[in-house]
């Protein structure tokens, strides 16, 4: 495990979106570099980079076309080195984005597979035997009538990414490679390759996407897959013992066994971390499904649902619609890897969607004081608004979630000084849309108020990474939700009114808050919209 993770916060970067250094209407790496401060004092000690890879952009660079080279358009790979190295100098750590399960289809690995000649790469890619083939019993997508080769390839994603061949669990059909193959094997190999090239110049780990998604036909526990990841684990370890792998798997209970040291809890609409945030996220909400960019549908049809977002004002949320998910998957991992949590990221609507600051805070106040690796999306800091957007580079209703960060009243809010028509994408248009320079000196902005959990956060042993949680008080459909870490005891009321609870502890004085609160005779007291730490 790499110790550095035990404290670590990070900030995840769109860099399409970030900070543009030479006026062409992007983000680029040298306008993050700029930015490295500003990361540091607001309390973040890691950065999550979206993928910044050569690619045609149809998936926003989940569709690599080259995973050693930086995208032109970010600057080169000299420039991202020189990245490392400053955010270094300031003890930030930083991960890319590493895709192993798929490339783009421009990506030279693919182009030779699609070849009529058998060549070395021929196996790196799942092609069935004949042109007007399905993909087997799997159901897995697969498209036909693009190559000189007759077969059909399977994607794992968008149609522009076709699928890394990991081979099948269980290869029932002649076509398919078994995961000892020599296409198997040289798959993996390949993207240790990657994982190398980048850790020897200077990177901190990986962020994976789709990490379940290698071995095709895998059973439920996903064996197949995890035994490529321990095999991936055991090299770092051995070679880079201080390097991070971060999955995007969203089951902790089995990624972290497989070899991550970290795995995000995500906003699937069932899923426990959506429960908290809002009851329906990504493509549930109603807003979001009423907006034309989004679905055809006539928004008068889809039925209004309701919002429990547990730290909502009065919204009847319950923590134990949460916690009872949650728990089991702490309980069962807390002494292998961190589970991670998000305000949001780059493929789910804003927090500031359906919360307004307080509510924000009180969220904010309970993601930064949980055990594990917390993640910040840009612009969370500030409230940065979800915007009703055309699609852009495969993004559809995440675009929404992926604009310009606010910096100033500056033209293009301070992101850039290209023409308004050249931005990569629209900021926020609105007049009281909140950027950085303006919240930073009012003392009671979100952002100070996350800068100064952060300071807290990093001060407090107590709240660091550790498996040091223990609940007091969670009720379903009662109020406050009360938990300790080590020493400290964080106390949150989402509601309008007072509340209390007996509480097995000493007076205490209140180490941070939102709102007010006490801890007195065994009582602990919080008024309306209230987070305190005693
Ligand atoms: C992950 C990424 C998402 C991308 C997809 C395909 O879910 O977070 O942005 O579109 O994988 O790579
Ligand atoms: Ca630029």
């Amino acid at each position: 495990m790499p110790g550095w993770l035990k404290d670590a916060v990070f900030y995840e970067i769109y860099p399409q979106s970030f900070c543009d250094s030479n006026g062409d209407g992007i983000g680029d790496f040298q306008g993050i570099i700029t930015k490295l401060d500003y990361i540091r004092d607001l309390g973040c000690n890691a950065l999550w980079i979206n993928p910044c890879f050569d690619s045609p952009f149809h998936d926003a660079g989940y569709d690599v076309r080259d995973y050693k080279k930086a995208a032109p358009r970010y600057g080169t790979n000299e420039d991202l080195i020189r990245l490392f190295e400053e955010a270094h100098q300031r003890g930030i750590h930083v991960l890319l984005d590493l895709v192993p399960g798929h490339t783009s289809e421009e990506h030279a690995w693919f182009q030779e597979s699609c070849r009529l000649e058998r060549n070395e790469y021929s196996d790196r890619f799942i092609w069935t035997e004949f042109c007007f083939q399905g993909a087997g019993n799997h159901g897995y997508p697969y498209v036909g009538g693009e190559a000189e080769r007759p077969g059909t390839y399977l994607l794992n994603f968008f149609k522009c990414q076709p699928a890394l061949n990991y081979g099948w669990l269980d290869p029932d059909e002649s076509w398919k490679c078994s995961t000892d193959s020599a296409g198997a094997r040289g798959t993996i190999e390949a993207i240790k390759d990657v994982m190398r090239f980048w850790m020897d110049r200077g990177c901190d780990g990986f962020r994976v996407d789709m990490a379940a998604s290698l071995v095709k036909g895998d059973d439920e526990k996903k064996t197949g897959t995890s035994r490529i990841w321990k095999e991936i684990r055991a090299m770092l370890d051995k070679d880079y013992p201080e390097c991070a792998l971060v999955a995007e798997w969203s089951h902790p209970d089995l990624s972290l066994p497989a070899g991550f040291h970290a795995d995000f809890l995500l906003n699937e609409p069932a899923g426990p971390y959506a429960k908290l945030v809002r009851d329906y996220q990504n493509h549930a909400g109603r807003n979001i499904l009423s907006d034309p960019y989004f679905t055809g549908l006539d928004p008068e049809q889809i039925p209004e649902l309701e919002d429990h977002s547990f730290f909502k004002k009065d919204a009847g949320g319950d923590i134990t619609r949460f916690l009872d998910e949650y728990l089991r998957l702490y309980e069962e991992t807390k002494d292998t890897g961190y589970i991670s949590m998000i305000t949001c990221n780059h493929d789910t609507v804003r927090p500031s969607f359906n919360m307004d600051q307080r509510e924000l805070e009180l969220f904010y106040a309970f993601l930064f004081t949980m055990p594990g690796v917390p993640f910040l999306y840009y612009g969370d800091e500030i409230g940065q608004r979800y915007l009703s957007l055309r699609t852009k580079e495969g993004g559809y209703f995440r675009t929404g979630s992926r604009t310009p960060m606010q910096w100033s009243r500056e033209k293009n809010l301070g992101f850039s000084g290209a023409d308004e028509k050249d931005l990569y994408l629209p900021v926020d248009p609105s007049q009281d849309a909140p950027v950085v320079s303006e919240m930073q000196k009012d003392p009671d902005s979100l952002l100070n108020t996350v800068r100064s959990l952060l300071k807290l956060r990093r001060e407090e042993e107590d709240l660091h990474g550790q498996p040091n949680l223990k609940i007091l008080y969670a009720e379903s459909g009662k109020l406050p939700f009360v938990y300790q870490r080590g020493e400290r005891i964080c106390a949150v009321n989402p509601s309008s009114g007072q509340v209390s609870v007996r509480i097995d502890a000493g007076d205490r004085d209140a180490v941070w808050k939102v709102g007010e609160g006490s801890l007195q005779d065994g009582v602990l007291t919080l008024e309306a919209q209230s987070f305190v730490v005693f």
